[in-house]
């Protein structure tokens, strides 16, 4: 199914590094049998390697348009995944994917209270910086025009806490778990 595990130098060829986090998630997706993916912010959609059926949301047009040309059988939506309407989300999707993302965004809480909104499947978001703050940090920013941000766009750039987050997973009545792949702490609920 996929050409990860058999060249290690697609890993080591990814612009963002987290070689470990990748190989997190094409276990998981191996393990699971995931065959569907919904990726928030996938940028590129190289994730999409690892599925029968992906559909990317991404802010940024310019990884969506270059997502729709490398993949054109999988699906690319440029939106905001904080705002968008999620009637066009399938809602069986296997797994819901979020790598990197979640620090750029306003608020954890909304993030994946949307995400248990459209899928009783998986959902994976991994935390780049790890969770190593006593309390969540918010520092909202005006964006530089790059790969990943328009000119003028806000995002964040939030740090987080470990007990905030699992506190606030617990009153949801989530299940939930926290592993480690390299840098990043990832939340898996399931
Ligand atoms: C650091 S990049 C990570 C890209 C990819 N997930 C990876 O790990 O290689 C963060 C991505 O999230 C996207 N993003 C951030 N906030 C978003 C949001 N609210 N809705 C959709 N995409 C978002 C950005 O446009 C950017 O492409």
């Amino acid at each position: 199914m996929s050409v990860w595990s058999v060249d290690p130098e697609w890993y080591l060829g990814r612009k963002d590094g987290h070689p470990d986090l990748w190989r997190y998630v094409e276990r998981f997706v191996c393990k699971y049998n995931v065959k569907s993916m919904v990726e928030i912010g996938g940028g590129h959609g190289y994730a999409s390697e690892l599925v029968e059926q992906y559909t990317g949301i991404e802010r940024s047009h310019r990884t969506v348009e270059d997502g729709r040309r490398r993949y054109p059988q999988h699906t690319f939506l440029h939106d905001d995944w904080i705002t968008m309407d999620t009637a066009a989300i399938p809602r069986l999707a296997d797994l819901i994917l979020a790598c990197a993302v979640v620090e750029h965004c306003e608020s954890y809480e909304a993030f994946i209270s949307r995400a248990l909104s459209v899928s009783p499947g998986a959902i994976v978001v991994s935390f780049f910086r790890g969770l190593d703050r006593a309390r969540n940090e918010f520092h909202k920013r005006t964006s530089a025009d790059t790969e990943w941000s328009e000119a003028g766009g806000v995002y964040y750039d939030n740090f987080y806490s470990r007990n905030q987050l699992t506190q606030w997973l617990d009153e949801l009545g989530c299940n939930w778990r926290l592993d480690q792949a390299g840098g990043d702490t990832i939340l898996v609920i399931q």
